[in-house]
């Protein structure tokens, strides 16, 4: 087998708006190698079509209104300093994407034009070409990237590299199947997330869970993994999830009905259509469940096509008369709130490792995202970590543990990815219950060889993709198992409503633990400590 080896200052995986804009900044200071296992940008930045929330006015009330917003949709599980400083990093953010050329939607007198998204108190989501905001970003991204960032594409990393429990660079795999050791002072971890789990999601085929599962092998800490969100309004057509529908049509007056044209949300909560989205996917669910239909009507908004051209054109390739004004809709994966473990500034539990974006869990979306806080996330975690590096060597601490690198590696039972999707549909979806979930840690049971093999030097894309799924269905359902309450996007039918002694605990895997413990939060110190309720 060919084997190359490349010597960075920071290799970052994944090249979503987190992982270009550290590579970005980062590559103003030290030498950067950027890898995608497709092609430069594609994932679900790309695909954002609601926009990125931002307060921007100098005084700092809009920001403090924006940080409330978000710990009211959290849960009581945010960690309000990484909220903070994460939001408060929203001015520092669109001057970096405005200096690289995103022209935001402006309204005629030139101000920016600024949008309303569910659980928002006040209109503050910028958006670019209407509905394609992700996409506009990506485009300006790609072109800021500068020519010393050694950009490797179609290159799928499989693990970490732990050496005196330091993170020391990541192993991986080419196009041709040659070995690719890439040596870093700084691995960042920035894969997204783990739609593809499921059959119905509005992520990009990218979004297979690997950062968690790189991390989770490598020992990492991960937390929050049971609090996976589902949108509420996939386009569902010809038997099939289609792509997303926005939130913001809600924001523009979008109303969701049931086949007998009743509003669904009705009665549900005070915000209506506008409801922290974790209240308006189980309104779908259970409307889906009771036998009825749902559509999104667009009837009440004027312009439709000019303010979301994205979403008009995809419904006419998707056979939908957009003149009917009736919408046929999905709950489908959406976001992961948990993830590594990390600091505003990417920082995990293992020195030289890294964590940003949706790939971390910052502690920014507790329970439940607050709608477009996530490019604001990516963007603002990435520009703190850039900020934050170098770090002096002093600072990495040092303790044992190794990379084991057999020679040979046995096959090991494996489904097909369809059977996984399936049976998370099935026992892992919107609304869980403990017999569910009991079921779903049994069939990953006969998968657990291949869950925790060693790095398979011959693996191809396609395999370590299905490991890492495996891996991070395993997280989730654990996670989910535990937490014995409904919170935010955990909803459990066995246990409905919050548990008010549940506030003050996470759901941690600890370095190279094989489930989950249930740890007390200290959110001041950040400190996490086993507890046995
Ligand atoms: C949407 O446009 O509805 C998605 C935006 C988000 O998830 O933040």
């Amino acid at each position: 087998m060919e084997e190359s080896m490349i010597h960075t200052d920071a290799v970052i995986v994944g090249s979503g708006i987190a992982g270009m804009l550290a590579a970005i900044e980062l590559s103003k200071k030290m030498t950067v190698t950027l890898v995608s296992k497709s092609t430069c940008g594609a994932g679900n930045s790309e695909k954002a079509q609601g926009g990125i929330a931002a307060s921007l006015d100098k005084n700092e009330q809009q920001a403090a209104l924006h940080v409330d917003d978000t710990l009211a949709c959290g849960g009581g599980l945010n960690a309000p300093d990484a909220v903070e400083a994460l939001v408060k990093e929203a001015p520092h953010v669109m001057g970096r994407l405005l200096q690289y050329g995103v022209l935001f939607d402006q309204k005629e007198d030139g101000r920016f034009h600024l949008a309303k998204e569910g659980a928002h108190s006040c209109r503050r989501i910028f958006h670019a070409g209407g509905d394609a905001t992700g996409r506009e970003i990506m485009k300006q991204l790609r072109l800021a990237l500068p020519v010393q960032v050694t950009m490797l594409e179609k290159v799928t990393i499989q693990d970490a590299i732990i050496e005196n429990d330091t993170c020391i660079g990541v192993i991986g795999t080419d196009e041709s199947g040659s070995r690719l050791t890439i040596h870093a002072s700084y691995t960042v971890l920035a894969t997204g997330g783990c739609g593809q789990l499921y059959s119905v999601t509005s992520n990009a085929e990218e979004a297979t869970g690997d950062g968690y599962a790189i991390a989770w092998r490598a020992g990492a800490e991960l937390v929050d993994m049971e609090f996976l969100q589902f949108h509420p309004t996939m386009l569902f057509a010809a038997g099939k999830g289609a792509g997303l529908l926005s939130e913001a049509i809600r924001g523009e007056g979008g109303v969701l009905l049931d086949e007998n044209g009743t509003p669904i949300m009705k009665g549900r909560h005070e915000l209506g259509d506008l409801a922290p989205r974790a209240v308006v996917a189980k309104a779908v669910h259970d409307t889906r469940q009771a036998g009825k239909d749902v559509f999104l009507s667009i009837r009440a908004i004027p312009d439709f096509e000019k303010k979301f051209p994205t979403i008009t054109k995809r419904l006419r390739e998707n056979g939908i008369e957009v003149e009917k004004g009736l919408l046929p809709v999905r709950p489908g994966a959406h976001f992961m709130m948990g993830g590594v473990a990390a600091d505003a500034c990417g920082t995990t539990s293992i020195p030289g490792l890294y964590a940003i974006g949706e790939t971390a869990c910052t502690g920014m979306h507790g329970a439940n995202r607050l709608a477009s806080n996530s490019l604001l996330e990516g963007a603002a975690s990435a520009l703190l970590l850039a900020n934050a590096l170098p770090v002096p060597p002093q600072q990495r601490r040092t303790r044992q543990t190794m990379l084991k690198l057999p020679a040979t590696v046995p096959s090991f039972r494996k489904p097909s990815l369809q059977e996984l999707k399936t049976t998370m549909d099935q026992w892992v979806g919107i609304v869980k219950d403990r017999e569910g979930l009991r079921r779903m840690a049994e069939w990953l049971d006969s998968y657990q060889a291949f869950i925790e093999s060693p790095y398979d030097p011959a693996a191809d894309k396609e395999e370590i993709e299905l490991k890492n799924m495996l891996t991070t269905a395993f997280l989730i359902t654990h996670a989910a198992l535990k937490r014995t309450e409904t919170r935010g996007a955990h909803i459990r039918s066995d246990y409905p409503g919050e548990q008010p002694d549940w506030q003050a605990h996470s759901i941690v895997w600890q370095s190279h633990s094989r489930f989950p413990v249930v740890c007390s939060r200290d959110v001041k110190s950040r400190e996490k400590e086993e507890v046995i309720l």
